[in-house]
């Protein structure tokens, strides 16, 4: 019988990311975050996971003319929006979304490989438009029409904020996304991958995938994270506030992790991102109190910061709100998960796990007025 939670199982083989969880690292089709953070753009890892190897500079530029081509939402997405606006979550705006989004999809029911690529290109593409889109309707403002002359991240804060972001908060959006783009068999992955391998479409995988990503262990943590930030306050009040957190048996969001048993290595890149946009707007507040939280975790429970914990200040210090950060998680995890859709359609087979059966056994049936009355407890 395997570990709760499926814990250690291989769900499938893949060639798009791996980690080692003992040694803190994590690799896209071989190349470390470390070095994709540091040089790479959020494109080029699209063509990455979806290529299995790095772009040309022709390659890139065609795929981020594509990326540019398919921004705009279908005038029934556009349509839809204000009654999601006014309705709904933002995360259930994007499962909402993407599953209608499979009505208009020029490439409707093809299932080929060349179809699923190029639905796999709109989806990503589509992602800040909708976000933006969605914002931009609730604060009661039009909708912002994408600029092509922007790459993804920076076009994503510019529909956003209608403002041209300055290049550093873009880069720092881009590293992020960088950062969130794959991460082996994550509960989303698995999902997308488990809808995948009934032959079902690429849209209705995504779908589910996103319905995963919004519970608040797995995505939502980021979003938590900042809410204990707020209620936390000053960095003076962490270490208490930590403490009767913990003494009540809370999870404190942002920490630990399934797989990694030491840093977190997007935790690394996300700290230093959280220092300097801190430093850059003048706002240090947020990330003094993560300091002071991180520490206080490491003392009383040995845990380390997951992405999510410093992702929370970096997204505040951009202007993005504290609910709009899952769906920014998602905005670039859409890359990841559209490549292990591709993936499993290349090579399937159905997911299909046994279940161990622990309840009661060699029961009769006894007619509904014969029944004895049971007492339920509670
Ligand atoms: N805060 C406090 N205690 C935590 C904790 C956290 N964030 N994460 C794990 N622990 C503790 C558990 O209480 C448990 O302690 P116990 O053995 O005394 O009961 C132990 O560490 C093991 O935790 P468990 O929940 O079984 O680990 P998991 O592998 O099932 O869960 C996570 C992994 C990520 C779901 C879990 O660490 C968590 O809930 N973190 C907060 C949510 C989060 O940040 N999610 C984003 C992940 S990228």
């Amino acid at each position: 019988m395997p570990e709760k939670g499926l814990e250690e199982v291989v769900a499938a083989q893949t060639s798009l990311s791996d980690i080692d969880g003992k040694l803190g690292r994590l690799s896209y089709v071989g190349y470390d975050i470390h070095d994709l953070a540091t040089n790479s753009t959020f494109e080029e890892v699209v063509y990455l996971l979806h290529h299995l190897r790095m772009p040309s500079q022709a390659e890139l530029d065609e795929l981020e003319e594509q990326l540019v081509e398919e921004r705009e939402v279908s005038p029934f997405l556009a349509e839809l929006m204000p009654t999601l606006a006014a309705q709904t979550s933002p995360m259930s705006m994007l499962r909402t979304s993407v599953s209608a989004a499979s009505a208009y999809d020029p490439d409707g029911w093809d299932q080929s490989p060349e179809a699923n690529y190029r639905k796999a290109i709109r989806l990503i593409a589509m992602m800040p438009s909708l976000i933006a889109g969605y914002q931009r309707r609730r604060t009661g403002q039009e909708p912002v029409p994408p600029n092509p002359k922007l790459p993804h991240a920076a076009n994503f804060l510019y529909m956003l904020l209608g403002e041209e972001p300055e290049q550093e908060t873009a880069r720092g959006l881009d590293v992020t996304l960088v950062l969130y783009a794959d991460h082996t068999m994550n509960a989303s992955t698995f999902t997308a991958r488990v809808i995948a391998s009934t032959l079902s479409d690429m849209h209705s995988a995504i779908t589910g995938a996103i319905a995963a990503l919004k519970g608040p262990l797995h995505g939502g943590a980021n979003e938590e994270a900042f809410r204990m930030l707020e209620e936390i306050g000053t960095a003076d009040n962490a270490e208490a506030s930590i403490k009767d957190r913990l003494a009540r048996k809370q999870k404190i969001m942002g920490f630990g992790h399934r797989v990694y048993k030491t840093e977190d290595p997007r935790a690394t890149h996300l700290r230093r991102l959280a220092r300097e946009l801190g430093e850059r707007t003048g706002d240090t507040k947020w990330y003094e109190i993560s300091e002071r939280v991180e520490k206080v975790v490491m003392e009383e429970k040995g845990l380390y910061p997951n992405v999510d914990f410093y992702a929370a200040s970096v997204y505040h210090s951009m202007g993005i709100p504290t609910d709009l950060m899952t769906p920014v998680f998602a905005l670039a995890r859409m890359s990841g998960w559209t490549a292990h859709v591709r993936e499993q359609y290349a090579d399937n087979r159905l997911i299909r796990p046994e279940s161990e059966y622990i309840g009661p056994v060699d029961q009769h049936y006894v007619p509904i007025e014969s029944r004895q009355p049971v007492e339920e407890a509670g």
